[in-house]
């Protein structure tokens, strides 16, 4: 066995599929999760995923409840936490603030006390190419400013300070902050993938629900950026490199401590037009669109430089914008409404 990791968020898209990499690795797993945004049945299919004995468990828990956490790193002898529990959509961040801080930020130093209190030191954590806001220059290094533009955004930077804070007052912690660009895709078996509750923020998904016919067509916010067919461009990456790319950074911590901040990006955009036709490829007929205006606080390109994490933990993504829509659609297409269908 190569150890035992908490993961919270473990039922929700990037942490189911992370999951099962992590026991195809041979490490043992206890998900903590409210499921306040997915579903128990993601961590049974992981399961009937994993190789044999592989083992897995679910405590439903919120992290906002440390003696749960508490309780948990008690009864489990974890040796490292991946952290992806949090809210996520930027929309809701600007009219509800006070949930997204208290949820991602609280519920974050709870985990951080507990984990302290458990004598626990390593630990991944779930940031995002949000903190970049609109980068100045493409693609963009992990040096390039920061300026999130949203409050999702900014709880985002407050937990990687928090957690610069932690790693500076202690040398025994091993800490590795991943900026992921735009997740796409699911495991090629169709069994797990992405299941938002109510209106996809994020274009794959809204695309796939199209293509399933659960909505009419598909709005692109604006045709007249400066990129080559006047879309935006962003860098999509398969959601099973990034769960290898959570892997190898664990690894990267079981070699020493230190704080580790790295994207995990492609390197390479597609704008939407580009998506959208892979979409159409993957389902095979035309995907209806139509453009409307753009979106306050939309940019015209935010493509990762992925050179830091290559060098520092070996890992490139490898799978391609039309894997990650075949995959995306297997998964869609045998599971019309998600988990619930
Ligand atoms: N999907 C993206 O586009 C993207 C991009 C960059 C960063 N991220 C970050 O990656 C992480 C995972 O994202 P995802 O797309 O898998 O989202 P997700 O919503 O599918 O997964 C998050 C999980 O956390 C759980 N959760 C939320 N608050 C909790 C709490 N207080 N206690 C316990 N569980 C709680 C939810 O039930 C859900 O299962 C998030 O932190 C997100 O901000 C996501």
């Amino acid at each position: 066995m190569a150890g035992h990791v908490l993961v919270t968020g473990g039922a929700g898209y990037i942490g189911s599929h992370t999951c099962l990499a992590l026991l195809e690795a041979g490490y043992r797993v206890t998900v903590v999760d409210n499921l306040s945004n997915s579903s128990a049945e993601a961590v049974e299919r992981v399961a009937g995923l994993a190789p044999p004995g592989a083992a897995i468990e679910l405590v439903v828990a919120d992290l906002l409840d440390e003696e749960a956490l508490a309780r948990v790193l008690a009864g489990a002898p974890v040796e490292a936490v991946i952290h992806f529990a949090g809210l996520k959509a930027v929309g809701e961040s600007v009219t509800e603030p006070l949930l997204y801080w208290h949820n991602n930020v609280g519920g974050s130093l709870a985990l951080f006390r507990a984990m302290a209190g458990a004598g626990v030191h390593r630990l991944v954590f779930s940031s995002s190419a949000t903190v970049y806001g609109s980068p100045e220059a493409v693609p963009v290094p992990e040096t390039a400013p920061l300026g999130p533009t949203n409050p999702y955004g900014r709880t985002k930077l407050a937990v990687e300070e928090i957690l610069r804070d932690l790693s500076a007052s202690d040398p025994g912690l091993g800490v590795a902050l991943l900026r992921y660009f735009n997740p796409a895709g699911a495991h090629p078996s169709g069994r797990i993938g992405e299941d938002p509750q109510g209106t996809p923020n994020n274009l794959t998904p809204f695309v796939m629900q199209v293509a399933v016919g659960r909505r009419p067509e598909i709005s692109v916010y604006g045709d007249d950026y400066p990129t080559p067919d006047g879309t935006g461009v962003r860098d999509y990456v398969h959601v099973m490199d990034l769960a290898e790319g959570h892997v190898a950074a664990l690894r990267r911590l079981e070699a020493g401590p230190g704080c580790l901040t790295l994207n995990l990006g492609t390197g390479r955009g597609y704008s939407v037009l580009e998506v959208i036709a892979s979409a159409s490829r993957a389902c095979g007929r035309p995907l209806p669109y139509s453009v409307v205006g753009r979106r306050p606080g939309d940019v015209a390109e935010v493509v990762a430089d992925p050179g830091l994490a290559a060098e520092v933990l070996g890992w490139r993504a490898r799978r391609s914008l039309d894997e990650m829509c075949a995959d995306h659609w297997r998964w869609q297409e045998a599971n019309p409404e998600g988990y619930r269908g």
